[in-house]
């Protein structure tokens, strides 16, 4: 017999001592409040589905050059999908947040923590197939995808939930080269 599905947990669901795939709550805050906003960024005419995409990075590096450099670093980068008349040339809002973030250099002096993806759809949307595998390059399987629906309601799945028995870089035998060094 078919399993009820579990609704998606609430943002009330979250309290301060029940922190979410290792994010406390004012991270995972921060995190639907930038995907909330950069969802207002997309360049979407021709699909006009919005879609924002945030990455929660890991702690700066230790700074030598004084505290300035570290006050503007910042925790979170984000993106929104970006369309084109030639429909297949568009990309997805969290290729465009990653695209972004690894010219920066994030995923290897940073790292990433946390994806998060929001739309104005009635239920969590999850990051297509494409945008799965590229996230694959960049994040470790354990990270969280965290999915909000119009209303903020949530799904979180892990990577390696999304990509089962995903292909990466060691099936070509590099290790990581595009992890922490
Ligand atoms: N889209 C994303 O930005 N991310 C996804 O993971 C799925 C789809 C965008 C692409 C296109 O601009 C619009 O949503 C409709 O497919």
């Amino acid at each position: 017999m078919q399993q009820p599905i579990p609704l998606p947990p609430t943002l009330d669901s979250i309290t301060a001592t029940s922190p979410i795939h290792r994010l406390s709550p004012a991270e995972f805050r921060a995190l639907l409040d930038a995907a909330t906003d950069a969802k207002t960024k997309a360049y979407c005419p021709y699909s006009k589905f919005h879609v924002g995409a945030a990455l929660l990075l890991g702690p700066p590096p230790s700074q030598t050059e004084g505290e300035k450099k570290q006050e503007e670093d910042p925790t979170i980068v984000i993106g929104a999908n970006v369309e084109n008349a030639s429909y297949p040339v568009g990309t997805c809002a969290e290729r465009v947040a990653l695209g972004k973030a690894v010219v920066e250099g994030y995923h290897v002096t940073r790292g990433f923590r946390a994806v998060a993806i929001a739309t104005d759809a009635e239920t969590p949307a999850s990051p297509c197939g494409m945008c799965r595998q590229f996230i694959r390059e960049f994040c470790d399987l354990s990270t969280p995808i965290i999915m909000f629906d119009k209303s903020s309601n949530f799904i979180v799945l892990k990577l390696e939930d999304l990509l089962p028995l995903s292909f990466g870089p060691s099936n070509l035998g590099v290790s990581d080269p595009a992890k922490l060094g």
